[in-house]
């Protein structure tokens, strides 16, 4: 069944039946004030950090997303009331049409009600902390009609998150007072004028307002049968104590076909509300605001455009994966309708992951997310997991908690700094790819020499950095030579302890690889050798221990007692995803080897929504293995299909120069392609998800955990990099693509260091890899393509054969 469809043109998602099996999310701030918002408008607001400043309260994993930023209308005549999103009144769909148009950051509501449209635009402007309401309601019907509208968002009860649940001071320290249009909320007594002080707002001058929420909802009621809406009138409640709310209130009078436009303006900081209820009145304001909003992802999906057979692909690559994938580097993982902001900072490798994808549409936020990365490194080389990047900020961190203005606790070294026993195999690794790939994007190479501290004192350059990475991991290996799995490595429930992780191995490899490649650009001959021997070291352990002659794949690695994990022997957990593409992707393998190994990835793991991260799963509990024994069957990492080590498969592939596997992979994971299929996959067609259940679970196709997933960043490098095949190396643009063989060819328009590149790709022979011939502005050219002058546009025709 089908609930909605892609807008390419406007890069949209139009939901069209609201009655979708679960919410559908969109992220709106560009910034520092982040909105997570269901199409049925349900969601919260933060500041900053998903744990603190929390503006807005949700209720996370309810039956349905409440509460919300939600407008109300009333017909004064009749008393019949409704909201301009399905939720939370939800008329019959029979009498109410709904529209609602997830771009990127922002979302626009429609309803058509009773012979009213009303249109709701949620989105935050740029260089303000805040979310402005674009509110249009039109009449029409052919007599003049009486409509009120009211807002209710509903304050959050403490600034932390976890708070909401048990903090009971927050009912005698917070309050509201309304002045002129403006309801301010003030979390705590003698709070100070930013952090912990919220407000709503409205252009028109509101004939009642809701500061209390109970006052605003009623006794034994919810937000779907408000007592004010049903009586047309808010109480002008505004006090300190209890819950609190924004609700701002105005009837409007509307001859036929007239329409009326104001704005809300949610936001935070004191004086912010009285400002920019002002400045938005002129509602060209608001026109100018959303302007930069659309030009703001104008310029960041022109840095790559493709025109393929492939419209799945174009439609996620041009703006859905990168968008999604900005999310993850800009807002970390910590904010969505599951994960709900318990913990504050960032995943290591999740953001070590996230950061190697955008470069080119954010630099800004790449190098400041590596630059944080590199202060959470220990001089030993790994990486602290679940860091707060203030913590490593040297201008933060001298705040003592009583002078900060909220209560962020500030922990001590001993409890950030954990030892070898809580370190993650593979954190630090990550790196490499990342901060080479951001050089290459950038053309900073004077990065390397900048000096950054060690989270445990000490400094070093950020090459030396990579090396303390790289040494690491080749200081602890177990018997074999293998890397040791330590608390875990990538997979997060596969914990080795002393057993080793063939899949870190292999990632060492290609951390090595990637690490060589710099250290000769650079000239560091002694590197270059020292370096290469230890990738030489690496490979012979991989190539010796890790092969299953039987299975005709690469094992997972071995448990403390040297017991092997996923081979043709055993009846569960045989077979594993991560090992087996990362064996291909690091370069580690021999092409036979490899190719046989994803001819088992194919046949074992294979299924229409994508690659099983193992098979079959496992039953027994064996804490040897680790959590993942644990796990449900076909859940999660115990044998779903985990999207995020599918792109490397992908990349895999394309290794390979199989590119009709590639797509064949590519096209099972791609959401786009589960559009009328939403029965089965339950979440939003527009997001790839962290895991789909697996065929050993009865839900399998099921999708669970939208948007924040790693999924995002290597879906949109594997696709770019390696399948499509323009990527960067230090002599320049580089044009590699791997392609189906039926695919005729396809164009990119991709923006490099100021100047414009017009690719197109033509395949006359139907291979899938290789190069016939490239010309540059039409004269021939052999190899990378030396960056041009800035503001320059170059058109580059590539002929494979
Ligand atoms: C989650 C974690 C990520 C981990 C993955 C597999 O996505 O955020 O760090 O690699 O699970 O366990």
């Amino acid at each position: 069944m089908k609930y909605g469809y892609f807008d390419n043109q406007n890069r949209e998602y139009v939901i069209t039946r609201p009655d979708t099996p679960a919410p559908w999310t969109n992220y709106l701030g560009t910034e520092k004030f982040c909105t997570v918002i269901s199409h049925n408008a349900g969601g919260y607001s933060f500041y900053n950090s998903p744990e603190y400043n929390r503006v807005t309260k949700f209720r996370p994993n309810g039956t349905f997303d409440r509460p919300g930023h939600y407008v109300y209308l009333r017909d004064d005549e009749s008393g019949d009331y409704w909201s301009i999103s399905w939720q939370p009144v939800a008329k019959s769909l029979e009498e109410a049409n709904y529209e609602v148009r997830h771009g990127l950051s922002y979302s626009k509501f429609k309803c058509e009600y009773n012979d009213i449209t009303a249109t709701k635009t949620l989105f935050v402007p740029k260089g303000e902390d805040a979310e402005v309401w674009d509110v249009v309601i039109k009449n029409t019907s052919d007599k003049p009609r009486t409509i009120s509208a009211f807002s209710f968002v509903e304050f959050s009860f403490s600034h932390i998150q976890s708070d909401n649940q048990n903090h009971q001071m927050s009912l005698y320290s917070a309050g509201t007072q309304y002045r002129d249009g403006v309801l301010e909320y003030d979390l705590y007594y003698n709070t100070n004028d930013f952090e912990g002080f919220y407000y709503l707002a409205s252009t028109f001058d509101p004939d009642s307002f809701d500061g209390q929420r109970d006052s605003f909802l009623g006794a034994y009621r919810d937000e779907a049968n408000p007592i004010a809406v049903e009586k047309g009138r808010c109480s002008n409640s505004a006090q300190t104590c209890y819950n609190h709310c924004g609700s701002l209130h105005k009837q409007f009078t509307l001859a036929p076909g007239e329409e009326v436009r104001f704005a809300y303006i949610l936001g935070i900081g004191k004086g912010n509300g009285e400002r920019l209820r002002n400045k938005y009145q002129d509602l060209a304001n608001v026109d100018a605001a959303f302007q930069e909003i659309i030009e703001h992802w104008d310029s960041r999906c022109r840095k790559f455009q493709v025109t393929s057979p492939n419209q799945g692909l174009d439609t996620m690559i041009n703006a859905w994966t990168l968008y999604q994938a900005e999310t993850c580097v800009v807002w970390s993982r910590f904010a969505s309708f599951i994960e709900v902001g318990g913990r504050t900072g960032l995943g290591y490798r999740d953001t070590a992951q996230d950061a190697i994808s955008v470069p080119h549409s954010n630099p800004a936020m790449t190098r400041k997310r590596i630059v944080d990365l590199l202060r959470g490194q220990v001089k030993a080389g790994y990486g602290l997991h679940l860091f707060d990047p203030d913590w490593f900020d040297p201008e933060k961190a001298d705040v003592e908690p009583s002078k900060s203005p909220t209560v962020v606790p500030t922990p001590s070294d001993d409890d950030k700094i954990h030892g070898i026993e809580d370190t993650c195999s593979d954190d630090h690794l990550w790196l490499i790819p990342t901060i080479c790939n951001y050089v290459l994007e950038s053309g900073e190479s004077e990065f390397f020499n900048e000096v950054i501290p060690f989270a445990d004192g000490g400094e070093a350059t950020v090459y030396d950095h990579l090396k303390a990475a790289l040494d690491f991991s080749a200081k602890y290996v177990g018997q074999t030579g293998i890397c040791k799995g330590l608390r875990a490595d990538w997979n997060d429930c596969l914990n080795l302890g002393g057993g080793e992780s063939s899949m870190v191995s292999f990632l060492h490899y290609w951390a090595l690889d990637e690490f060589i490649k710099l250290a000769k650009h650079l000239g560091n001959h002694q590197d270059v050798d020292h370096y290469t021997n230890m990738a030489n070291g690496v490979q012979k352990a991989c190539e010796e221990h890790l092969w299953d002659s039987e299975g005709g794949w690469y094992i997972r690695g071995l448990t403390k007692d040297g017991d092997k994990i996923g081979t043709a022997q055993q009846t569960e957990g045989r077979i594993h995803l991560e090992s087996n593409t990362l064996a291909v992707l690091s370069g580690a393998v021999s092409a036979e080897r490899g190719a046989r190994a994803m001819d088992s990835v194919d046949e074992h793991l294979y299924s229409e929504y994508g690659l099983h991260l193992n098979a079959p799963s496992f039953s027994t509990p064996n804490d040897d293995i680790g959590f993942v024994t644990r796990v449900y069957q076909g859940v999660k990492e115990n044998g779903a299909i985990f999207s995020h080590p599918n792109p490397w498969a992908w990349v895999a592939e394309a290794k390979l120069g199989r590119g009709d596997k590639a797509m064949k992979f590519y096209d099972a994971l791609n959401p786009y392609n589960q559009n009328d299929n939403i029965e089965q996959r339950v979440t939003e067609p527009y997001s790839y998800v962290q895991f789909i259940m697996g065929r050993d679970h009865q839900d399998h196709g099921r999708a669970n955990h939208p948007w924040l997933t790693g999924t995002a960043g290597w879906a949109y490098y594997a696709v770019t990099n390696f399948i499509l095949g323009v990527s960067v190396d230090y002599d320049g643009l580089a044009i590699n693509p791997c392609i189906p063989n039926d695919w005729p060819g396809f164009k990119v328009t991709r923006e490099w260091r100021g100047a414009t590149y017009n690719i197109t790709v033509e395949n006359p022979q139907s291979v899938s890899k290789g190069i016939a011939s490239i010309t540059v502005n039409g004269q021939p050219h052999e190899g990378s393509i030396p960056a041009a002058k800035q503001g320059s546009s170059i058109d580059v025709v590539v002929i494979m054969g």
